[in-house]
């Protein structure tokens, strides 16, 4: 089994992981810590980006050409655009679109550049295992569309904006990103996101109450992802 990449934008997202992992070795490279350890034989690749899609960019880019990552899983925290995720909920991304990405004055759709596609799809098979992992924990895990961009959303015309321009159900700031890194250099990827908020003028006191939670609700799943990966 090939060298398998495990990301997230904050420490409070990776922390859990390297918790688990108990050992690793720390390489500091381009501006950030990459965390390696082998684990049930396999060799794992760590390290959160910062926030934003350019340092996710940054990151997911190293992960793979750098260190020699062939698969990759991120695991993080969203906003809810759909009414029925709530916090501490867990969403599988399908696809996923830049909502910042504008060349409209050029009659281009919102998130589209030339050559370029408005949605990048998460791998079919990670999303299979994923269903596994749910009933194996006992959890219920939604798929659905993440739209990322570089903005914390905290407001409900634009949260209802993105959720219905891109028929998203929940928004970040590094999944799409992440996505077009992978699709490029033909890497498998698998994106997790645990709810800490619901995007409106509440958010950034949600998103403070819940991060730390809704990180390890998302964490451990993507751990449980990791075994299945593994095993399958
Ligand atoms: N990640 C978690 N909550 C978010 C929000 N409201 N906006 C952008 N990224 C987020």
């Amino acid at each position: 089994m090939s060298k398998i990449a495990i990301m997230g934008a904050m420490p409070e997202e990776v922390a859990p992981i390297l918790e688990k992992l108990g050992q690793y070795k720390t390489t500091e490279y381009a501006g950030n810590k990459y965390y390696e350890a082998t684990y049930n034989g396999v060799e794992l690749v760590i390290a959160y980006s910062k926030i934003g899609k350019v340092f996710s960019t940054l990151t997911a880019t190293t992960m793979i050409e750098h260190f020699g990552a062939k698969k990759l899983l991120f695991s993080g925290v969203a906003g809810a655009i759909s009414s029925s995720l709530k916090v501490g909920d867990l969403i599988v991304a399908t696809k996923l679109s830049q909502h910042d990405l504008d060349i409209t004055a050029f009659g281009h759709p919102y998130g589209f550049v030339p050559e370029g596609a408005v949605y990048v799809e998460a791998d079919k098979g990670m999303i299979k295992l994923s269903k596994e992992v749910a009933s194996d924990m006992g959890k219920s895990v939604v798929e659905g569309i993440i739209a990322t961009g570089d903005q914390f959303v905290a407001n409900e015309d634009r949260k209802n904006w993105i959720g219905k321009e891109f028929s998203a159900d929940a928004l970040e700031m590094e999944g799409a990103s992440v996505a077009v890194v992978c699709d490029a250099l033909s890497v498998p990827f698998f994106i997790l996101r645990a709810i800490s908020d619901a995007a409106d003028m509440d958010a950034s006191f949600s998103f403070d109450e819940f991060l730390e939670t809704s990180a390890v609700e998302s964490a451990e799943f993507v751990m449980k992802m990791v075994d299945k990966v593994i095993a399958d």
